[in-house]
């Protein structure tokens, strides 16, 4: 069988942990693509990974490219390609720079990779993602946003370090937009099979829910310069594996709803079923009252920066 074809669009710092986690995990042969002004870059970042390939283990290819074409053939393709958050911007102030340079992409991978399951990292994720799909004319099952398994991951952390307990054993769910109105849920959280509301208090739930909207944010801060990049590039090879082995893992990303949670045609953060198809279910999950509320208001966040793509593009 012939291996895997894995393009990271975008060869910065999520680009190249990818790379890097992806050639850990031999799970293809991968790619970097960057804009020509990045010159070596790509190819230089591809070059230092495959040169420790003997210590890792690992046997794939690793490229690096200023052009698209070298899409080619890809069967996931990563998309990172923009500009991240720097000290003092939120996640929306990126919409009208990377909305542009999504839709750059989005025409490359029609070209180049129109069969590829696509995951776009870049933000605000959740326009982003709904401009991927509109621009590039992908079934809506093989476009998808990264965003609730790095939120989900970030609440499970803090969850495990306020209980003392392995972070192996904490399960969470975060739903909603990426940005200020995701939403944690409480009786969704499990500690090795124990149900959150047998463990911790709600008021202290919120806390450490509040410090999941806000991680992103917190990590920027401390860097000073950029945001997140380690715990977003495993995030992805994670949903990307799942596509890849047809694992059938459940998790929270941005997909398109069609009527599911009374919402239709907008990419939202819900759990969700892939596989080998791609996003195989969208699964809904029952929320309280104060949890509808506080997930429609984040849709609405989403609608809101959809409708500015559908008025600027
Ligand atoms: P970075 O700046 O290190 O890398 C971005 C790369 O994209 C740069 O190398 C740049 O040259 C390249 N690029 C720009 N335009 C391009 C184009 N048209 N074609 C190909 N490549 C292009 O940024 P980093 O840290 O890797 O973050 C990337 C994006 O991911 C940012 O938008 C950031 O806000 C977002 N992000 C999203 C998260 C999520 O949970 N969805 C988490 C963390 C970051
Ligand atoms: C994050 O959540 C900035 O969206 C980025 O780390």
């Amino acid at each position: 069988m012939a291996r895997k074809k894995i393009a990271l669009v975008g060869a910065g710092q999520i680009g190249g942990t990818m790379a890097l986690v992806a050639a850990q995990k031999n799970l293809g042969d991968v790619v970097l693509i960057d804009i020509p002004m990045t010159q070596g870059m790509p190819k230089g970042k591809a070059l230092d990974i495959m040169e420790g390939r003997s210590v890792i283990n690992s046997s794939v290819d690793l490229q690096g490219s200023t052009d698209y074409a070298a899409l080619k053939g890809a069967d996931v393709v990563i998309v990172t390609a923009g500009f991240p958050r720097m000290p003092g911007m939120s996640r929306d102030d990126l919409l009208e720079k990377n909305c542009g340079v999504i839709k750059t992409v989005a025409e490359a991978i029609k070209e180049h990779a129109p069969e590829a399951f696509v995951i776009v990292i870049t933000n605000p994720l959740d326009a982003m993602v709904y401009n991927m799909q509109k621009q590039s004319g992908l079934p809506s099952n093989k476009v998808i946003g990264m965003a609730g398994v790095l939120d989900s991951a970030r609440l499970a952390c803090f969850v495990a370090d306020e209980l003392g307990v392995s972070v192996e054993d904490v399960k969470a769910l975060v739903l909603g937009g990426h940005g200020d109105t995701m939403v944690s849920i409480y009786e969704s959280v499990s500690v090795g099979g124990i149900p959150l509301p047998q463990l911790m208090t709600k008021e202290k739930f919120a806390e450490l829910a509040k410090r999941t909207a806000g991680a992103g944010g917190e990590i920027v801060n401390l860097l000073g310069r950029g945001s997140a990049f380690y715990s977003p590039a495993t995030s992805a090879i994670h949903m990307a594996e799942a596509y890849l082995l047809d694992k059938k893992n459940v998790f929270s990303c941005a997909a398109k709803l069609n009527g599911e949670y009374g919402v239709k045609g907008l990419y939202c953060g819900v759990p969700v079923v892939v596989g080998a198809n791609g996003v195989e279910k969208i699964l809904e999950v029952k929320l309280t009252e104060e949890e509808k509320a506080a997930f429609n208001k984040s849709v609405e966040a989403c609608k809101k920066n959809a409708d500015w793509v559908d008025a600027h593009t």
